[in-house]
């Protein structure tokens, strides 16, 4: 089965298309882009919706036209036609940069050999998931192809599902929690089979990566700030530079599950106005904010194993490309006796390949228009 994913929930634009065999066990990535907008968005420190939706509708036809020539499924049209059907005009009716590249382009491609399309229904930001729906729906319709609207954080968990060759499916061993910890995201979830999954702790305020991106502005950084905090919070270690007072844990006694990040945030905020910054403070404040967030994450999936038995623990989300978390993640679950499923570096933040791969799982519900966005998205579907 051949899977075209597609994914504009927030600041990427991104296409992956996949081959899962019959048994579901191999996939073969044929093509995979991602797309950047984050150095647009850096001066606004943070993602600016309209120019996010502006952006996709720009380069979404270009990055399938390049990872359909990838993929060695782009041949030209025999027989170019000249005009879009009226219900694809429809669809693309609000898109209006997004419809003139694609009436220029897609009637000269020949349709290619795909099964399924499958696209980010939410959550994100709603104006940018509109753009890869409706392109999704435009295509599906020009080709004639079903398409699966899919959950980005189950992208994120599935994605974690392939070995690091990323050319196997591996069964986690049940019941699984998947820890997601992301920019806008940070909870804990319940899963006892794909497809299935329950919401058992979340953030009260903001979420990991939003900590470390509000951080990394207090102290002068550039967005996004996780990969920065991360760098610097390195060479301190190295460097043997701490902090000589420490930051807060935000709830990591709590009784609960759920997490806080806000209190640290703030808490570097004062720090920063009662002491002067300088380049070693800098470092020392984002080992002590990096080790903070690691405490208070490690803290609180123990408890969640612990209370639920889960024999896996699936870990996705942005965030998890920082290895100081990835390893002390790594070291919990051999302590604890389970089996942990990272994601390969390359597609722990957003990427297209985490939503072919949901499209196949999820390939059932296929369907054809009336796709209804999420933008909030509930993961307990
Ligand atoms: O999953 P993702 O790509 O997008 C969302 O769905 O939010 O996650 C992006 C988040 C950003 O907040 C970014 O700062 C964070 O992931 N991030 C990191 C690292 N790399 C990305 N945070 C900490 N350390 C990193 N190395
Ligand atoms: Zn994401």
């Amino acid at each position: 089965m051949i899977i075209l994913g597609i994914e504009t929930s927030c600041d990427e634009t991104a296409i992956s298309i996949i081959r899962v065999d019959e048994n579901g066990s191999n996939i073969e990535i044929l093509g995979n882009t991602v797309l950047s907008q984050m150095k647009l968005h850096a001066p606004y420190g943070g993602v600016f919706p309209v120019l996010a939706k502006r952006e996709h509708q720009k380069n979404l036809v270009p990055v399938l036209v390049q990872t359909l020539k990838h993929a060695k499924l782009f041949t030209s049209s025999a027989k170019p036609y000249t005009s879009l059907l009226q219900n694809t005009r429809t669809v693309l009716e609000m898109e209006s940069e997004l419809l003139t590249q694609f009436e220029e382009v897609i009637p000269t491609i020949e349709r290619p050999n795909i099964d399924l399309i499958s696209v980010t229904s939410g959550p994100g930001l709603e104006p940018a998931l509109w753009v890869g729906i409706n392109f999704a729906r435009a295509l599906g319709l020009t080709w004639n192809i079903p398409v699966v609207p899919v959950n980005h954080m189950e992208g994120h968990i599935l994605v974690s599902l392939l070995n690091q060759n990323v050319n196997k499916i591996t069964v986690p061993k049940f019941p699984a929690l998947a820890l997601l910890l992301s920019g806008g995201h940070t909870e804990i979830i319940y899963t006892d089979k794909i497809g299935s999954y329950k919401k058992i702790s979340e953030t009260r305020d903001d979420a990991v990566g939003e900590c470390f991106d509000k951080v990394a502005r207090t102290l002068g950084l550039t967005y996004p700030g996780g990969p920065e905090i991360s760098k610097l919070a390195k060479t301190a270690r190295v460097e043997n530079i701490k902090l000589k007072d420490s930051l807060p844990r935000p709830m990591i006694h709590s009784d609960d599950l759920d997490f806080s990040f806000s209190g640290l945030k703030t808490s570097v905020l004062y720090y920063t106005k009662e002491h002067k910054i300088n380049e070693t403070l800098v470092k020392a404040i984002s080992r002590e904010v990096e080790e903070a967030i690691t405490d208070v994450i490690v803290v609180k999936t123990k408890k969640a194993i612990e209370d639920t038995g889960a024999q896996t623990l699936i870990i996705g989300g942005g965030v998890v490309a920082n290895e100081y978390i990835r390893e002390a993640l790594k070291i919990l679950c051999e302590k604890i006796g389970i089996e942990i499923l990272l994601p390969h570096v390359d597609h722990s933040t957003d990427n297209a390949l985490m939503i072919a791969l949901a499209g196949y799982f999820e390939k059932d519900k296929a369907q054809n228009a009336d796709i209804k966005i999420n933008a909030f998205g509930n993961l307990s579907l």
